[in-house]
């Protein structure tokens, strides 16, 4: 299972990529906004920036929502550098803007989705990858762990290429549920990647190591 921080922060980005166990990064507008990154030529360069830290895939997301606007803001994006995969919101036009892509051999990310029959049309227009929000879907008290599973299943049915990206991830738990179910890559943010680190016996196990060493050791 592939693992992508969830975030616009190039010092988490680095931290997390230090790990050596960071195999690319999601973006939205909302995290841009909340680095206070603003102006498209800004937001391009902070992709830049993002996209020469880590080797694997940065997800751009597009602003426009018709279909010319997605094909242009897209096609500047992918331009930034080859590990930029276009990120797109799951609407009529955004279906269209995934085939485009599809066609035309660059990479793409639907967004926005909270269904399995919203998978299943990302995947027939060829999506890269498909986002399903785990964590808003539990939000409104329906299953966002049932959501993933349905889509492994759907995809594995037909053998979509499409993989899954379990993205709105809130907990560590969150993310091994999605590891026993399948999920091809989970996003999060920097603190549940850590959370995945903590067990209390661990810090108990080696405070006790240290102790024994240092009663013979000094
Ligand atoms: C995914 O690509 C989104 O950026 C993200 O996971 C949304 O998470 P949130 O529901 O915590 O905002």
């Amino acid at each position: 299972m592939k693992f992508f921080i969830d975030t616009a922060n190039l010092d988490q980005i680095k931290e997390a990529n230090d790990m050596g166990i960071l195999d690319g990064v999601t973006t939205n507008p909302s995290l841009m906004a909340k680095e206070g990154i603003a102006g498209n030529k800004n937001v391009w360069k902070h992709y830049e920036k993002i996209a020469n830290i880590v080797d694997g895939d940065v997800s751009a997301e597009v602003i426009a929502t018709d279909f010319k606007g997605m094909v242009n803001e897209g096609e500047i994006l992918a331009a930034i550098a080859p590990n930029i995969v276009v990120k797109i919101p799951m609407i009529k036009e955004g279906v269209k803007a995934l085939s485009y892509f599809t066609e035309q051999g660059i990479r793409t990310n639907c967004t926005l989705v909270f269904s399995a029959a919203q998978a299943l049309l990302a995947a027939k227009a060829g999506a890269t990858y498909v986002s399903p929000f785990i964590g808003r879907v539990d939000d409104t008290n329906w299953d966002g762990l049932q959501l993933i599973e349905e889509i492994v299943e759907i995809y594995a049915n037909y053998g979509f290429l499409t993989e899954v990206l379990a993205a709105s991830i809130r907990t560590s738990l969150h993310i091994k549920q999605c590891a026993l179910i399948g999920a091809d890559v989970v996003t999060c943010p920097l603190k549940t990647i850590e959370g995945l680190f903590k067990h209390p016996l661990t810090d108990i196990g080696l405070e006790k190591f240290l102790a024994d060493y240092k009663k013979v050791n000094g």
